[in-house]
């Protein structure tokens, strides 16, 4: 008699819907994974009882490194693989910033890292705080580079520069001297170190990838962000110039982060799993009021914000900005998902 053939595993089937991640608060926190955080992914992955696999992107205000340096760790400490191609930082979208500007001072992070991240989206000539500080020591009196810096940071005279944007990348490792120098560049003629404007107009433009204004830690309260450094700077030039400082700001909740996040997941979806069809619904899976559920809520209705309580929001208050639905973390999200589309 004939064997009979093993049943075979149905071939998954791709969900019409999709999820977009935060990334600190939701999945990681101070470098570490959340727990939780690789199971949910597997789930999205195909390991769930629906049989279905779910396309998902990662959309974080957070950088100072590569999207290939960033997803390369990003995966091992997740469990799964990502691509570049499913994962945008808060400069990510600033790479198109490259075709408008020659001279750039990139601040923020550790090291060159964000200047190797400017080059490689390809400005053509990218500065930082520490070139300027070896040029002249005296441009920071309290601020002494590390032998490594002194070695690293490129000497030029700068007093012959003019700097055309200034690009706030990632968190400042030192708020007193990187607002010195913003400073000093915003109240210049042109961007060049050593002048002064009358007007206070003539100083270049000033971009933050983000504008978080606190972010989760390990710590149990939240600590100042970028956004806070960002007020920091605009009271400086008001107490100076009696003027309003104007910030173009990157990352969520702006709308040039939705728009990139959107293309992303669009041809994401479209590479991977053949959907050329718009996504039924985008859950976008957050940690923080201001930044996520706003940015979720603000652009399309087919965006579906989801708050988790691993980070910035604490129960028992009231989110400023109201999710569609609050849970405890990120595994729940993903069920909560599941469940509503099954
Ligand atoms: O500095 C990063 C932090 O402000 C937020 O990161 O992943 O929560 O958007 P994320
Ligand atoms: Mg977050």
């Amino acid at each position: 008699l004939p064997r009979p053939t093993p049943k075979q595993a149905a071939e998954p089937i791709v969900g019409s819907y999709a999820l977009a991640f935060d990334i600190d608060g939701v999945l990681m926190r101070s470098g570490d994974p959340i727990p939780v955080a690789p199971e949910a992914l597997r789930m999205l992955n195909g390991d769930n009882e629906y049989n279905v696999r779910v396309p998902y992107i990662f959309v974080t205000n957070g950088g100072g490194k590569t999207e290939e340096q960033r997803c390369k760790e990003f995966s091992e400490k997740m469990e799964t693989p990502v691509s570049p191609n499913q994962f945008i930082q808060g400069h990510t979208p600033m790479r198109e910033l490259r075709k408008k500007y020659g001279t750039v001072l990139v601040v923020g992070g550790i090291g060159e890292a964000c200047r190797q991240v400017a080059e490689q989206y390809g400005f053509a000539d990218v500065v930082t705080p520490g070139d300027i500080l070896k040029w002249n020591p005296n441009v920071c009196p309290f601020r002494t580079l590390t032998d490594e810096e002194h070695k690293n940071s490129r000497y030029r005279d700068f007093s012959q520069v003019k700097i055309e944007a200034i690009l706030v990348f990632a968190d400042s490792r030192d708020w007193a001297a990187d607002q010195q120098i913003i400073l000093d560049l915003l109240l210049s003629k042109d961007g060049v170190m050593g002048t002064v404007s009358e007007t206070y107009e003539e100083g270049p433009p000033l971009y933050f990838a983000h504008n978080d204004f606190v972010w989760a830690t390990n710590y149990d309260q939240s600590r100042y962000g970028m956004g806070a450094l960002q007020v920091s700077i605009s009271a400086l030039y008001k107490a100076h110039t009696n003027k309003e400082l104007f910030v173009t700001k990157y990352g969520k909740p702006n709308y040039e982060t939705f728009k990139y996040a959107n293309n992303l997941l669009a041809e994401w979806r479209e590479k991977i799993f053949g959907h050329k069809s718009d996504p039924t619904t985008v859950y976008f899976v957050g940690d923080t009021p201001e930044s996520d559920i706003q940015f979720a809520n603000k652009f399309d209705d087919s965006w579906h914000s989801i708050l988790v309580k691993t980070g910035v929001y604490q129960e028992g208050t009231v989110p400023k900005h109201k999710p569609k639905v609050i849970v405890d973390n990120v595994l729940e999200a993903v069920k909560y998902v599941l469940e509503r589309e099954h």
